[in-house]
């Protein structure tokens, strides 16, 4: 399984790429207003700026709903680096704007995906990657990972090519649990990345070695 890294802060970014575990970034409107960045040339160089940090895809998501206009949106994006990968909303319109970036070369990822008919719309029109929001799933009580665990099976005995990419990730048993049910990728932030090292018996048994270490 792929790890992303589920932000638009480039010193989690860094940390994140640091490890040597990093495969990607996405990205999303509330990411990137999170860090304050605005206006058409700030938001081209924050991603520029990801781009140049992290030897990855990077997701970044048109803020047009209409087909024309995505389709416009989506062209910028993705001059901006080879590496970009144009998010387009699960929306009727983006199902058209990811056919069109399908038949002229431009990768996509399918966001806001709830349900496993979504995913098979987006997986037709030729989608690199559809996310399916787990951790938004599990907040309305239904269960995210059955959703992974749908989608892995439906993907697998079509033989789709697009990837599964859990995101909404909320904690490090999402990331455990996703990999088990079959994602190609998980796009987390950081502190979940990070709680994946966590364990008591780790820390009480490396004090202990370190205390008879000092006997040697
Ligand atoms: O990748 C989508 C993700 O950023 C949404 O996460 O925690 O806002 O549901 P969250």
């Amino acid at each position: 399984m792929k790890f992303f890294i589920d932000t638009a802060n480039l010193a989690h970014i860094e940390e994140a790429n640091d490890l040597g575990i990093l495969d990607g970034v996405t990205t999303n409107p509330s990411l990137m207003a999170k860090e304050g960045i605005k206006g058409e040339a700030n938001i081209l160089k924050h991603y520029a700026d990801i781009c140049a940090l992290v030897d990855g895809d990077v997701s970044a998501e048109v803020l047009s709903t209409d087909y024309v206009s995505m389709v416009e949106e989506g062209k910028k994006l993705a001059a901006i680096h080879k590496n970009i990968v144009v998010k387009i909303p699960m929306i009727k319109d983006g199902i058209k704007a990811i056919k069109w970036f399908t038949d002229n070369g431009i990768r996509t990822n399918c966001t806001l995906v709830f349900s496993a008919g979504q995913a098979i719309l987006a997986a037709k029109a030729g989608a690199a990657y559809v996310s399916p929001f787990i951790g938004r799933i599990d907040d309305s009580s239904w269960d995210g990972i059955a959703l992974i665990e749908q989608l892995a099976h439906i993907f697998s005995v079509q033989g789709f090519n697009t990837e599964i990419l859990a995101a909404s990730i909320r904690n490090p048993l999402h990331i455990v649990r996703s990999a088990e049910a079959g994602a190609h990728i998980c796009t987390c932030p950081l502190d979940s990345i990070l709680g994946l090292l966590k364990h008591p018996l780790t820390d009480i048994g490396l004090a202990k070695f370190l205390e008879d270490a000092k006997k040697m």
